[in-house]
């Protein structure tokens, strides 16, 4: 493929797009887009910049990545508690990891624009009637009727403005400080007791509260006074058309930014070399993620690196993979061995979720809490084992109580999931669930340090 460096925000157009968006009405689109290369970025370069800085750190073992938030967030959870009970998740869960990584840990949230799917397929017929598939919140609407699933080029200045809201209260929540948040004490801990490992989980949490409560008193300060708890945002870059009415360049700087998040990611439907979406992400300043899974080919895992990261620049492509707890042992090996060769350096990341999803006797979609947890600790191990190492994670999670995946504390059952079953695509961790596991992966890593 051409890598030379003549690219341009819109040459990907030239090349095939997998999962584009049929819309009906090219001019309304084409004055849509107009007006969002108006608008004013949603972060700024220097905000990028810093977090290509952090994810170096994290690519050398001194830190670590904590990417998480829905699979696709919905308009109407654009709400005050929604989304302060994703930055609580987020931020208890990073305690949780600093305590056992001894790292600084980097919190990425899916928001602030994780508003288009994937689908398996353009359409979806009920009753003999086919429509244009869901395809989230920028693009269409989740009723089945002709008009909510007709791509309408108005979502997508919708969408922008709710990411800009969402982003502008969590800005808000970081400059105030969350005082009440990031204390143990204030956890909702309620599921430890029916833990296996209960007197395990109360100890972690104590020693959390013990090590803030030192720091704090050699200070002489809180917390959210000693270091400001910073977010990024990140959503899959799916839709090249929002994606680039929104790149650009900016003064003193070289290079182009994406600027509707901090670090976009190219899915693992849309990772393909000769394709569109691998086209455009090569060209940004960002630092980009890449979804792998189990078909991608080790060869192919090495050009990805080669083309996304030709300058071999620290922090800037994270590879995320998702391959199943069954299918993890015999496809990571052979990745890591691959990019070892090629002498590419990326940042690893383990989404334990995307390749453990199954569906339930009643149809609904789910994971289960040891699959998920195997993956993640089999990830951990064999990147030790081929002298590689895990420098994040990538979870679909939520603050709230859902009931969404199986097992966890509570031994969530398939009948259990009726009860808060929220998501119109894929099911996440409850905030419990998401705390119990931060609690293992605490555990399992001060067990390696
Ligand atoms: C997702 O992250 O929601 C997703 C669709 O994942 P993947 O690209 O890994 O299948
Ligand atoms: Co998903």
């Amino acid at each position: 493929m051409n890598t030379s460096h003549e690219w341009s925000p819109e040459a990907w157009k030239q090349k095939t797009l997998r999962q584009g968006i049929a819309y009906p009405d090219e001019r309304a689109l084409a004055a849509a887009l107009e007006q969002l290369g108006q608008l004013p970025p949603l972060v700024t370069s220097w905000e990028v910049e810093r977090l290509k800085g952090l994810l170096a750190q994290a690519q050398h073992g001194e830190a670590f990545l904590l990417q998480g938030g829905d699979c696709c967030e919905q308009f109407a959870d654009c709400r005050s508690e929604t989304i302060v009970a994703k930055l609580k998740i987020l931020l208890n869960m990073s305690m949780a990891l600093t305590y056992g990584g001894k790292r600084r840990v980097i919190r990425v949230g899916r928001f602030a624009g994780q508003y288009t799917k994937p689908r398996s397929s353009d359409t979806e017929t009920q009753g003999g009637v086919t429509l244009t598939a869901y395809r989230g919140d920028l693009v269409n609407r989740p009723e089945f009727n002709a008009a909510a699933r007709t791509p309408d080029p108005a979502l997508l200045l919708r969408g922008y403005e709710r990411a800009a809201l969402t982003l502008n209260f969590i800005r808000g929540l970081v400059d105030g400080g969350f005082a009440d948040l990031h204390h143990p004490e204030y956890w909702d801990v309620g599921f430890v007791k029916f833990a296996a490992l209960s007197d395990e989980y109360t100890r972690i949490i104590g020693n959390i509260g013990d090590g803030l409560r030192f720091l704090e008193t050699l200070a002489g300060r809180p917390l959210d006074e000693l270091q400001r708890q910073e977010f990024y945002t990140s959503h899959e870059g799916l839709h090249l058309p929002y994606e680039q009415s929104q790149t650009r360049h900016v003064p003193r700087r070289s290079g182009w930014y994406d600027l509707t998040c901090h670090m976009p990611w190219i899915g693992n439907r849309t990772n393909q070399l000769d394709g569109a979406h691998v086209e455009f992400f090569r060209g940004l300043a960002n630092p980009i993620g890449v979804k792998i899974g189990p078909k991608t080919a080790p060869a192919e895992v090495a050009e990805l690196a080669r083309v996304l990261n030709p300058a071999n620049e620290p922090g800037r492509l994270t590879l995320i993979h998702r391959y199943g707890a069954p299918e993890i042992a015999l496809a990571l090996p052979p990745h890591i061995a691959a990019l070892q060769a090629a002498d590419q350096q990326v940042l690893w990341c383990c989404d334990p979720m995307h390749g453990n999803t199954k569906n339930t006797r009643t149809g609904r979609k789910t994971r289960d809490f040891q699959s998920i947890l195997s993956e993640l600790e089999q990830a951990f191990d064999i990147h030790r084992a081929c002298g590689s190492h895990l420098g994040g994670v990538h979870f679909e999670l939520t603050g709230e109580n859902v009931t969404e995946c199986v097992g966890g504390a509570r031994g969530l059952s398939e009948a259990d999931l009726e009860h808060a079953y929220h998501s119109n695509v894929d099911p996440r961790l409850n905030y419990e669930q998401s705390l119990e596991l931060a609690l293992l992966m605490a555990r399992k890593m001060s067990a390696a340090t």
